[in-house]
């Protein structure tokens, strides 16, 4: 799909901004374009990307014990999805919950149009029954539309790490208005990727078939295209490294040489340095101790942190405390 005007002007504001800073960077919600979101598909299917299989496993062997700790059972209720995504992991909740006669109606919410009709598609597909209400819009917004939905409890899905793309002080700006946008009651259950071992997560990160770097590259693909920007791909690399103490992962496009690109939409010349970076990503991952902390801070209450078999990730739910 072809973005719209409107994204189009702010996908360029973003990066007249962004590439005017020091240091440079783009927001990462601009890699999810048609190519994006098809080259993340492969991302998930790496054997190095273990953040989705671990998730998978936490989500197929605990359904049950999970929808029972959410209350999913008793009244009716909403179910709202941040980052949709295709929606893979979450059928394997909403397959339940529609076996087991749950009143609900799912509310997936995703930047990417493209996303949302495939998966509205897919599910009328494959769970006819499931009432299904698009939200298509960024967090934020559809954190202001969730207040607005009915009366009906919520219930929150935010999982794939998503919350991981934040830094720890904007994911507490971010649970903090999630709580305040919320009911007595209202659940959340947050998919966060753990410390582990380094190298792990390093490979996660840098395949060695470069499908992870052309999920980054495509970035300056997406400029050249919507923003009439002339990068030269060959001139960039994908770089990555892992920050241990705060648990960052920080991935960057590098300039391999000195040089400028011009972005004919906004009329603006960048100069790069050789080997200056743009940073485009970061990808924490937390201990259980950290998310217990930020839980507590934003006053939400844990209820249980369900885990893998490897403990490398967790599905987490908590009850906003009002
Ligand atoms: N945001 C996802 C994550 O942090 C997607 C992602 C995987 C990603 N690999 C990446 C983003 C490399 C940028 C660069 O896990």
């Amino acid at each position: 799909m072809q973005s719209t005007k409107t994204e189009v002007t702010q996908f360029a504001k973003d990066v007249k901004t962004g590439l005017g800073k020091v240091p440079k960077s783009v927001p990462s919600k601009y890699f999810y374009d048609e190519e994006g979101d098809r080259i993340f598909q492969q991302i998930m299917e790496m054997p190095e990307y273990y953040l989705t299989r671990c998730e998978f496993e936490i989500l197929e062997k605990q359904t049950k014990n999970i929808l029972e700790a959410a209350d999913t059972f008793q009244e009716p209720f909403n179910l709202v999805e941040f980052g949709a995504g295709d929606g893979f992991k979450t059928k394997l909740l909403l397959n339940y919950l529609v076996e087991n006669n749950a009143d609900f109606t799912y509310h997936p919410v995703d930047i990417s149009a493209s996303i949302l009709q495939e998966l509205k598609k897919d599910l009328d597909e494959s769970i006819p029954s499931l009432k299904v209400d698009m939200l298509n819009m960024d967090y934020f917004a559809a954190l202001h539309a969730m207040k607005n939905l009915n009366e009906r409890r919520t219930v929150i899905l935010f999982l794939g790490s998503n919350i991981g793309n934040f830094h720890y002080h904007e994911a507490a700006d971010f649970l903090r208005k999630l709580a305040n946008e919320s009911k007595e009651g209202d659940m959340l259950l947050l998919g966060i990727d753990l410390k582990k071992d380094q190298k792990v997560i390093v490979d996660a990160y840098n395949d060695p078939q470069g499908i992870t770097a052309a999920f980054n590259l495509n970035l300056l693909t997406r400029m050249n295209r919507e923003l009439g920007a002339d990068f030269r791909i060959e001139d960039f690399s994908h770089y990555t490294f892992y920050e241990k103490e705060t648990g960052e992962v920080l991935s960057f496009l590098k300039s391999l040489k000195e040089q400028k690109v011009s972005v004919s939409s906004i009329d603006r010349e960048f100069q790069f340095g050789k080997d200056e970076m743009i940073h485009t990503e970061i990808s924490k991952k937390y201990s259980l101790k950290e998310l217990e902390t930020i839980a507590e801070q934003q006053d939400f209450e844990v209820i249980n942190h369900f885990l893998d078999s490897k403990q490398y990730f967790t599905d987490t739910l908590w009850r906003i405390k009002k």
